[in-house]
Parts: C-alpha cells; sequence; structure tokens
C-alpha cells in the first residue's frame, strides 16, 4: 500500500476549478487501479505552509516542527506527491511557492554535503510526483514564465522523479476559453488516465 499526497495550489473553488477537474479525473483512475492506497490532501489555501510567506519576521519559525519541519517529516513518509499547479502572474500560486519555501531545505530534502564541483544531491529520492498544470496562455507564450519548468526541476533537485508533467494550455482563448472546466478538460482526459494508470 502506498501513500498519496495531493497538494492544492489552485487558488480557484473546486467546482470552476480546470485543474481540479484534472485532479478528479486522475484520482478517480489512480483509485481504481490502487484501491487499498491512502490518499491525503493538502489544501494549501487552509494551512499556514501555504499562506506564510518567508519574510525578516517570519524566518525564525519558518522551518519549525509545527511548520517547515512536519511537511518536510510527511514528504519522507509518503510514497507518491500529485501537485495541482495553475499559472498565476506567469508563476506557481504564491502558496505553492510558500510550501516549496517550507521544504526545499538543506541537509533535510537535499545536500551540498557530498558533492562533487558545487553539485548537489537530493534526499526525497523515494518520490514520485506528477504534475498537473494550467495556464490561460497556449503553450510556449511567455518565454520568461515556464511553471511547469520550474517545479518539475525543482522535484527532480529535491531528488524526486517526475513523471511526464500534464499541462493544460490556452485555458483562457478560444476554442477552450468559452467552456465549461467538464468541457476543456475532457479534451485531455485520456491522457490524465493513462497517466493515472502508470503513476
Ligand atoms: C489571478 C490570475 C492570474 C493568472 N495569470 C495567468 C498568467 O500569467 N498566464 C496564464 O497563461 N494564465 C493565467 N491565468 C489563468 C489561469 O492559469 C487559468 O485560468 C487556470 O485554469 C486557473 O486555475 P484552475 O486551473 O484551478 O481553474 C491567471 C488566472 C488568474 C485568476
Amino acid at each position: 500500500m502506498s501513500k498519496l499526497l495531493v497538494l492544492n495550489g489552485s487558488v480557484i473553488p473546486s467546482e470552476k476549478s480546470n485543474s481540479h477537474e484534472m485532479a478528479r479525473i486522475f484520482l478517480e483512475e489512480y483509485k481504481q487501479a490502487n484501491p487499498n492506497d491512502e490518499i491525503i490532501t493538502l489544501d494549501l489555501n487552509k494551512l499556514i505552509v501555504g499562506t506564510k510567506t518567508l519574510t525578516t519576521e517570519t524566518f525564525s519559525t519558518y522551518w519549525s516542527d509545527e511548520e517547515g519541519m512536519k511537511y518536510i517529516n510527511q514528504l519522507k513518509e509518503i510514497d507518491k506527491l500529485l501537485i495541482i499547479a495553475p499559472m498565476y502572474n506567469f508563476h506557481v500560486s504564491g502558496m505553492l511557492k510558500n510550501y516549496i519555501d517550507h521544504v526545499a531545505l538543506a541537509n533535510q530534502t537535499f545536500s551540498y554535503k557530498y558533492s562533487t564541483k558545487g553539485a548537489s544531491i537530493g534526499l526525497l529520492d523515494k518520490l514520485k510526483v506528477q504534475i498537473l498544470a494550467t495556464q490561460g496562455a497556449p503553450k510556449g507564450w511567455y518565454p520568461w514564465g515556464d511553471h511547469v519548468a520550474y517545479l518539475k526541476g525543482t522535484w527532480e533537485f529535491l531528488g524526486a522523479k517526475v513523471s511526464d508533467p500534464i499541462l493544460l494550455a490556452g485555458v483562457k482563448v478560444e476554442p477552450l476559453g468559452s467552456q465549461t472546466p467538464n468541457q476543456i478538460v475532457s479534451t485531455i482526459s485520456e491522457e490524465i488516465k493513462k497517466a493515472a494508470k502508470a503513476f
């Protein structure tokens, strides 16, 4: 039995959210293939780990047992991570960045200790990651903003094995722009189901 953690990095209410619709399809398929797995959800909208930004004021408590360390330990206990990641202003949500700021910690999730020539090693080497991403613009519109590359690179840096990310792009322009999340996501549901079965 594996443990799967779902991270909600969307600010859109679930019933109106494209990325949540992707996650619903993914998890339905995943549960069929892995009926005994434990699924844990973190809604970053509602948790300090998602809403607290690293500042001079918060620095001293940021990696305390109740904050960063709690979620770092959780990442060491789980087997798989599903990340719901829409683009906001050319990047992941501030909440998802806050979460990563809490868990990307030297000597806990990565280390320079055993490295040579400035490289590092990731310490989350048992973790598998699947990214479900959305963006309003078609893929490649912003050469300076690639939130999927940022996420994939970050989790690989931390040692995780990242499956091919699924990006649903162009949701704010036609032909998708005028459709419901259900209709929009149906255009890639087969890809989502395939990834869920293989995860
Ligand atoms: C505040 C805000 C900022 C956004 N910024 C961008 C952006 O910079 N680039 C882009 O392609 N889409 C942008 N979008 C569109 C969202 O990525 C898209 O609508 C996404 O599907 C919203 O999240 P959801 O998938 O949970 O529905 C933005 C949406 C909102 C609400």
